[in-house]
């Protein structure tokens, strides 16, 4: 009976431990092929505990389903994550010596933001567990000893959590990007048929753009302002589609009844563009870039900082390739020339502050 009863265990044992050793041979490969999932919808989870027999206990509670990477404590930890992560999810003890649970799974949210984080303790510490919701963000929190269908469902939740919030994630992003992306490039598309439409005007808008935001990154303008400025400059002339060719391209002065035509680019652009949401902040820059600092521009004879910056900004920009460009009634001037006509009509036409910054950048050899 006794010979019977141990060549069971020993049977057990030795399944178990074939079990196993099939177990780490899945882990090793699927480590090999994916960082994050393995076959038969494995997930590698990160366990974190100071002692290897609780850690050892951890894995073989969860080995049927989730692959089990080991750190003894929370600096094999930190190393793991940064070799081998993102995990999907991470198990920290609380007590741990060096860095406590709190602290670890903090670092964890820094370091692998998408990883979801359990507490695990043994300890009734109500302010560590407090520590570790408001610091490291937990998703749950365990007390030793955890039974395994606990555990198990726990890690199930874990995974579950990770992935909706991954593909909230990766949609968030890629709607993002195709419209960032679309905007962009629908915009610099309509910039170039902008300025086709006259041999004169090639490159134009594209060019003032470049220069505006040179201007405005120099004037320390943030993030937000300067793509506000992208969008602007680059359709600044987009209500010269309604302005005829003979007038656009006309060998010589304009009459004053043909300079209204052309100054009437500004209102087109503006019933244009006031219908699109997302050109509502950039609106200023096509209906003000032909505004005088000194109230006496059109269309409104608006003055000072009543134009909005990014208009005083785009005129200077405009300005300076007006003059450098071939025009059908004369050749572009050379650069030095550019500059001392906007210095000259620094406080009239424009902003004096605009210019200032224009002449330390040309001065840096920054204008090209
Ligand atoms: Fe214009």
């Amino acid at each position: 009976m006794g010979k019977i009863l141990l060549r069971h265990r020993v049977r057990s044992f030795a399944a178990i431990v074939t079990e196993e050793h099939m177990a780490k041979r899945r882990s090793r490969v699927n480590q090999s092929t994916s960082p994050q999932t393995g076959s038969r919808n494995e997930v590698r989870v990160l366990l974190v505990d100071d002692e290897p027999c609780v850690l050892e206990g951890l894995r073989r509670s969860v080995f049927k389903e989730f692959v089990a990477d080991l750190a003894e404590g929370p600096e094999e930890g930190l190393a793991k994550l940064r070799k081998d992560g993102p995990y999907p999810v991470v198990v920290s003890d609380m007590r741990m010596p060096g860095m406590d649970g709190a602290e670890f799974l903090a670092t964890v949210r820094t370091l692998s933001p998408d990883s979801i984080r359990v507490m695990l303790t043994g300890h009734n510490d109500i302010e560590a567990a407090v520590r570790a919701v408001n610091e490291g963000q937990i998703f749950r929190f365990l007390t030793k000893p955890v039974t395994q269908k606990t555990l198990l469902a726990t890690l199930r939740a874990c995974v579950a959590q990770y992935h909706a919030a991954r593909l909230e994630k990766d949609q968030l992003k890629t709607t993002i990007n195709a419209l960032e992306q679309l905007d962009l490039g629908t915009l610099t598309a309509l910039a170039r048929a902008i300025d086709a439409k006259s041999a004169w005007t090639a490159g134009h808008s594209e060019r003032v753009t470049n220069l505006a935001l040179k201007l405005g990154h120099a004037m320390g303008l943030p993030a937000k302002s300067l793509e506000i400025m992208h969008r602007g400059g680059l359709l600044h002339d987009i209500g010269k589609i309604g302005t005829p060719p003979a007038v656009l391209d006309k060998l010589g002065r304009l009459e004053p009844e043909e300079m209204q035509i052309m100054r009437d680019h500004v209102k087109i652009g503006v019933r244009i563009l006031e219908p699109v949401p997302c050109f509502r902040e950039a609106l200023p820059m096509v209906a003000q870039h032909h505004e005088w600092f000194d109230g006496s521009g059109y269309p409104a004879g608006l003055a000072g900082e009543n134009i909005s910056l990014h208009a005083r900004i785009l005129a200077v920009a405009d300005c300076y390739d007006a003059i450098v460009s071939d025009r059908p009634y004369r050749k572009g001037l050379p650069a030095r020339q550019a500059l001392e006509i906007l210095r000259q009509k620094s406080g009239k036409q424009f902003d004096p502050m605009v210019i200032e910054v224009f002449e330390r950048l040309a001065a840096a050899g920054q204008l090209a």
